[in-house]
């Protein structure tokens, strides 16, 4: 197990799903924990869940948006206040948006979608970076999405911010690997997380579950992730001991990216 002792690590979207599944096997690990998310009371019962676990875990919370520039700033210098450096970025905070075809699409749900899911990201790299730089190390581990490299019927701004977060990881990875940051991707395919829940209830409403094990059929392992799952991978890519992987968008997802047709 790849050891996070004395390292400091922000997760974003730590609140709930894939951010808070990384955050407990970080805390298992060792690692001081920066949570980041907007939901202010969900955020308090993740920390309060990581400290029952993990008792000597050290975690601060911040409360923001990540689509706003200033917040972002702001949990960058809460972090090094508290624990003087930043090891590890996860910068996965995101939001699904609504399903409609690209000529109905709400405009305002649109333009949301790209500011958290792709200036979000970004901020998280504009402000973190320097602080990485100083140190000369640092791992960022941002979240696009299968629909970061493939498209996904009816998420039109989805699938834009999400192919925005892989180029971005390519970019970051080119400017910054002389500075002993590394900067990777994770491609979720459907892992179980309150997000994709509610997926399902818009595909089909009267029966969700339905539409879970329609959709789990055309994958090879024929069954959806777990957020467990993904967090182990994510340690990995923000461990000292990855340190040869950069700029790389890496999916997650039994395999369903690379099918054409009937598994
Ligand atoms: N679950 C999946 O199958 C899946 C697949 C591919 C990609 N992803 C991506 O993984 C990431 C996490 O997804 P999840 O499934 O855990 O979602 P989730 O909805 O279960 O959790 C997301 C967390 O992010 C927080 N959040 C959302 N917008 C925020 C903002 N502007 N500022 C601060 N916090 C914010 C939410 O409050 C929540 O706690 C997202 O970027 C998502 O697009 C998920």
């Amino acid at each position: 197990m790849n050891s996070f002792e004395n390292k400091s690590i922000i997760i974003t979207g730590a609140a709930m799903g894939l951010g808070l599944a990384a955050a407990k096997d970080l805390a298992a690990r060792g690692a001081n924990l920066a949570l980041v998310d907007y939901n202010e009371s969900s955020l308090a019962e993740a920390k309060d869940s990581i400290t029952k676990d993990f008792p000597n875990a050290k975690v601060i919370t911040i409360v923001a948006d990540v689509s706003k520039e200033e917040a972002v700033k702001n949990y960058v210098d809460e972090t090094v206040k508290a624990f003087g450096r930043i090891d590890g970025l996860y910068n996965n905070a995101g939001i699904e948006g609504r399903q409609a075809s690209i000529t109905e699409y709400d405009l305002a749900v649109f333009k949301k979608v790209i500011d958290i899911n792709l200036m979000g990201v970004y901020y998280g790299l504009r402000y973190v970076i320097p602080v990485m730089q100083k140190q000369k190390y640092g791992r960022i581990v941002n979240v696009a999405s299968v629909g970061g490299i493939r498209g996904v019927f009816h998420q039109m701004p989805y699938v834009a911010s999400k192919h925005a977060v892989s180029g971005m990881t390519k970019n970051a990875a080119l400017e910054y690997g002389k500075d002993g940051i590394t900067t990777n991707a994770i491609a979720p395919g459907a892992i179980l997380t309150p997000m994709v829940a509610e997926a399902f209830k818009q595909v089909n409403p009267e029966d969700p579950k339905l539409a879970e094990t329609e959709y789990a059929k055309a994958n090879p392992t024929k069954r959806l992730g777990l957020p467990d799952e993904v967090a182990k991978v994510v340690s990995f890519l923000l461990s000292e001991e990855c340190s040869y992987v950069n700029g790389q968008t890496i999916a997650i997802d039994g395999g369903q990216s690379n099918s054409y047709g009937n598994v």
